[in-house]
Parts: structure tokens; sequence; C-alpha cells
């Protein structure tokens, strides 16, 4: 077992502990978990997948199950109030447990749920894809979409503990295993040179899971040092959002397009596009660029856009939460681990970087 402490610091103070355990078996790890602290009850939501095929390996013969349905499109108020109505009518009380065991939808959403529940209760994120266990599990982002917004209503509340176990991840279609990988891609960016190889060096064509394990371990210890230091997003942990101004622009304009991308494809086509960014206004070497942008090719392939997208792909950045006035908000760097935190970018420069999108991609 491999698990370390976040001491999330507020004003001064530390206010919440988050404890990260990487395992390899996650259901000792509950057990234990629930042997040391008594609740009063326990609630696990889950969606309609994760209820089927992950849920028996959790074997919590006591606890009260919640079952929404899977996707982003159900990560809403109506879902919200579902689960609140719930635990109100099943004796969730502020001394109850709630374990969220899914994807980011179900941590998002879970998350939030107990956090406002009777003004919170304790929470437990057991991410079963490779992308909510890197990303989305860990850091205490919660909440949900509002009015066609992304996560437009939530609060910053870390899980009490967040439990990862690769076996959950060994069901996972490569689509979904790449979605993931793209955040450890950024990571790995926004850290160092040698994490950096090990990222390049992974095999995705035979996933090795022990490997995977090892990998997934330090490049969720790094986002958890950069929440650690900056919980609510004032400062470093602004540097987790690399690729994704132009990231989501990409994901929403997919949607809207009717030709859905999984997040972490959008996020390594933004990446791309930042890179560009970053070689132009802070320096980023050009034989980096290169190397990063062909790995994201020919892992990820492309996402068909023209010059005629452009306009709207601005437009949603424009939308960027990240924004402060009418500036686009982006994080670049200036080499790897390098990161350059408030810099922005002008409309011109933006269309450069998709027209470097486009030829990186030869579309
Ligand atoms: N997903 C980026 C963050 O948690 O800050």
């Amino acid at each position: 077992m491999n698990g370390n402490y976040s001491v999330i610091q507020l004003f001064g103070y530390s206010l919440i502990m988050q404890k990260v355990i990487i395992s390899k078996n996650v259901r000792e790890n509950l057990k234990n978990i629930l042997a040391d602290t008594h609740y009063s009850n326990i609630f696990i939501l889950t969606d309609d997948v994760t209820r089927r095929f992950c849920l028996p390996l959790i074997e919590l013969s006591d606890a009260k199950i919640i079952e929404i349905k899977s996707g982003d499109g159900n990560k809403n108020i109506e879902t919200l109030v579902s689960v609140w109505q719930f635990l109100a009518e099943n004796g969730a009380t502020r001394k109850s447990l709630f374990i969220n065991l899914g994807g980011g939808v179900i941590t998002d959403l879970g998350g939030f749920a107990a956090s406002t529940f009777k003004r919170g209760m304790a929470y437990i994120n057991i991410p079963t894809t490779l992308l909510g266990a890197v990303d989305a599990a860990v850091g205490g982002k919660t909440g949900i979409n509002f009015l066609g917004l992304k996560n437009e209503i939530g609060v910053i509340n870390p899980a009490d503990y967040v439990l990862i176990d690769t076996q959950f991840f060994k069901t996972l279609d490569k689509e979904n295993l790449l979605s993931g990988f793209a955040e450890m891609l950024k990571h790995a960016l926004i850290y160092n040179v040698a994490e950096l190889q090990k990222v390049l060096d992974f095999s995705l064509d035979e996933i090795d899971y022990e490997n995977l394990h090892d990998l997934l371990a330090s490049s969720v210890k790094i986002k958890e040092d950069i929440v650690q230091k900056d919980p609510t997003e004032q400062n470093i942990r602004k540097a987790l959002n690399f690729g994704h101004t132009v990231g989501h622009a990409f994901e929403s304009f997919s949607h809207t397009a009717g030709t859905p991308i999984l997040h972490g494809y959008a996020v390594a086509c933004g990446m791309i596009c930042e890179l560009y960014l970053s070689h132009r206004k802070t320096n980023f070497p050009k034989a980096t660029v290169q190397q990063i942008c062909s790995f994201i090719v020919n892992n990820y392939g492309s996402f068909n856009i023209t010059c005629k997208d452009y306009p709207q792909l601005y437009e949603l950045m424009t939308h960027d939460k990240k924004n402060a006035g009418k500036e686009i908000n982006f994080t670049l760097l200036g080499d790897v681990g390098d990161i350059r935190i408030n810099q922005t970018a002008t409309e011109k420069e933006i269309f450069e970087a998709l027209d470097f999108y486009r030829d990186c991609v030869g579309i």
C-alpha cells in the first residue's frame, strides 16, 4: 500500500485531510478505513455500468446503493436532486459515509451531493476510470453542469480518502485509457523531463498494468502536491489547466457538432495548440514541441476542424471559467516543468495555434 496525506491549507491553517491510497486491494483498504471510524450508515453512488461491473469488487453488504444514469449529460441538477432525495428518504445524517464508485461524473456529482447534504458528510472516491483516477477524484473539485456550462455549480471539498485500484482499468477500452493518459502526459509536462520520458516510453499498445500502477502513482502525486500548495486555484494549481483552454473549446465544439470526443482527446489536441503558444510566447524548445506533438498525433489521431471553425472555437475560449476579464487565460510552459501561469494570447495567435494543429495532424 502506498499512501500520502495531503493537508489542505486555507487562510493559513489546515482544514481538510485527503488521503490518497494507490491500492492493489481496494476491498481490503475500504475494510480497514471502516474499521477505524464509525459511520451511522453508508451510501454508495454508482451508475448503471459501475453497479454491474465494479460494485461486486467492493463487497459492502450493508451499504445503500444509489444508481444514476452514466454520461456527462446526466451530471445535472435533476440527477443531483434525485441523490439528495434518496439521502433524505433513507436516513442519511452528517455522520453517514458517502462512497463514489465511478468515473468523473460520479465523483463530481457525488462529491457535491455529499458536501452539501445537511452541510456535508464524509466521503470517499473510488475512481473506476483512468481519467477519474488521475484527475477528477483527486483535489476536491466537485459539481454539476448548469445551463449548458460544464461544472458551473460546485464547491472545492476534497474526499476524505481516494482509493485508486488499477484492477478497475483492466476493463476500460483503449479510448478511455488514452483519455486518462492525456492527463498523465500533462502532469509530466508540467513536472520534469524524467517523468515525461517515462510517459513517452509507456507502451499504449500492450498495457503493462504493473507499470501503469507505478506511473499512475507518480502522476497522482504531481497533482496532489500542486493542490496541496494551492487548493483553491489562486496560483500554481492553474498549472493543471495546461492544454485545457483550447482543449475545453475542442470538447464543447465536438459535442455541438454531434461528433463528441472524450475529454482526454480534447486535452491532447489542446496541448498541441498550447505547446505552439508556449514556443511562440515563452520560448518552449521547438524540438520538444515536435517530440510531444508526434506522440499525440500517433496515439490520438486527429479531430477534424477547418479554418471556418476558428471563430466558434475562439468564442468558446472566451467563455472559459479561468478568464478574468475579456482576455483569454492560458497556462503556458517555458520548458518542461517551467510553468508560466496567467498568460494571454491574441485572436491572431490563437488562430495560428489552430493552423499549427491542422498542420501537425495533416488536415
Ligand atoms: N482538473 C484540474 C484541477 O483539478 O485543478
